[in-house]
């Protein structure tokens, strides 16, 4: 039984940091209404002139260094992203050509903020049937440049940045105590379109757009579809929430995220937590919260990690992988 084993993890953030107070001084909001709504207090913003391909390129040359795998041993690039460098090629063969790595294929996955959860098994499906062996799956979003900076209600919730991971096909027992990927559960809600969209883009408007969001139903939607999914995926690989050791979750929203870990039975120690210096990078958001658990020796080998998000669409999905 072949499993999609994850070998190591890479982030990378822009170097641009903008706090609560900061962004108070440009639209009418405070750190305490931000903080207590979010559990956000500060963002990273990319600087002019680098892309989300800049971001993801230098995520994945982490992720490839933290698991010993060289760029010419690739033979598939996933790429989570709803804010592309351009329209096409996909931003996924802008990163294959400055990692230098030139066969096998590279392409974008659209899921917005559940980008990363459809990667993952987008790119399992492709190892497990044999059509790559070894694959990098990177989420990166520069959201700020969809932002409408006159929106409060949307531009203090969001951040730049991109994480990825390497895998590759290792032969398991077919246990839950396997390494590697053990289950996904995706969905999808095409008839909540409204309440979280951009308002461009080139086949409508001939334009990028803006991001806009009804808050509220999106929280409402949030809370009890992740409560679904996560018992849902639990079943597929015949566990229960007592297996799980950590929730990585989408970072959101800390009321989303405290909710979903209140319903599974983990103690807050057990749900690792970055919204509070990331907040919402969208597609970036799972694999960064993950690399910051293992790279500060929280998720040790052998760990039942719960992985979940939800976003524009409605799309959203959860992973189950044994570190
Ligand atoms: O990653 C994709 C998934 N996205 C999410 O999961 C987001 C889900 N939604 C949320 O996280 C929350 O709904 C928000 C954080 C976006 C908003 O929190 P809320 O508790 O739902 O607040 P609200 O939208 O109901 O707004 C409450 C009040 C309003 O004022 P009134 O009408 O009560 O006078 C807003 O105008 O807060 C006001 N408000 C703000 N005040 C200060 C909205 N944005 C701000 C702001 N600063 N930035």
């Amino acid at each position: 039984m072949i499993r999609s084993v994850i070998q190591g993890c890479g982030a990378y953030l822009p170097e641009k940091i903008v706090t609560n107070a900061e962004l108070a001084t440009k639209v009418e909001t405070s750190d305490e209404w931000i903080q207590q709504r979010t559990g956000i207090r500060q963002r990273h913003i990319a600087a002019d002139g680098e892309f989300t391909s800049h971001l993801a390129t230098k995520a994945a040359q982490r992720a490839l260094d933290a698991s010993g795998v060289k760029a010419s041993d690739l033979d598939l690039i996933v790429l989570a992203t709803a804010t592309p460098d351009e329209t096409f090629p996909a931003t996924a063969t802008r990163v294959q050509a400055a990692l230098g790595m030139t066969r096998g294929s590279a392409f974008d996955v659209q899921a917005v903020c559940a980008g990363f959860i459809y990667s993952l098994s987008v790119a399992d499906s492709m190892i497990k049937n044999g059509i790559a062996s070894t694959a990098l799956v990177i989420g990166a979003e520069t959201f700020s440049r969809i932002l409408d900076w006159n929106d409060r209600g949307t531009c203090v919730l969001f951040g730049d940045g991109a994480g990825a991971v390497v895998l590759k096909a290792e032969q398991g027992q077919g246990t839950s105590h396997d390494r590697g990927i053990l289950a996904h559960a995706l969905h999808s809600d095409g008839r909540q379109h409204d309440i979280l969209y951009v308002d461009g883009g080139p086949s409508s408007t001939r334009t990028t757009g803006y991001l806009r969001m009804e808050g509220k139903e999106v929280f409402k939607h949030a809370v009890v579809n992740m409560a679904a999914v996560v018992g849902e995926v639990l079943e597929k690989a015949g566990l229960t929430p007592a297996d799980i050791d950590w929730l990585v979750p989408h970072q959101a929203n800390k009321r989303i995220i405290d909710g979903t870990g209140r319903k599974l039975g983990l103690p807050p120690g057990r749900v690792v937590l970055t919204v509070d210096k990331h907040a919402n990078t969208s597609a970036a958001s799972i694999p960064l919260a993950l690399e910051s658990a293992v790279s500060d020796g929280r998720i040790k080998r052998g760990d039942l990690l719960l992985l979940e998000g939800i976003g524009g669409g409605l799309a959203w999905g959860a992973s189950l992988v044994r570190w």
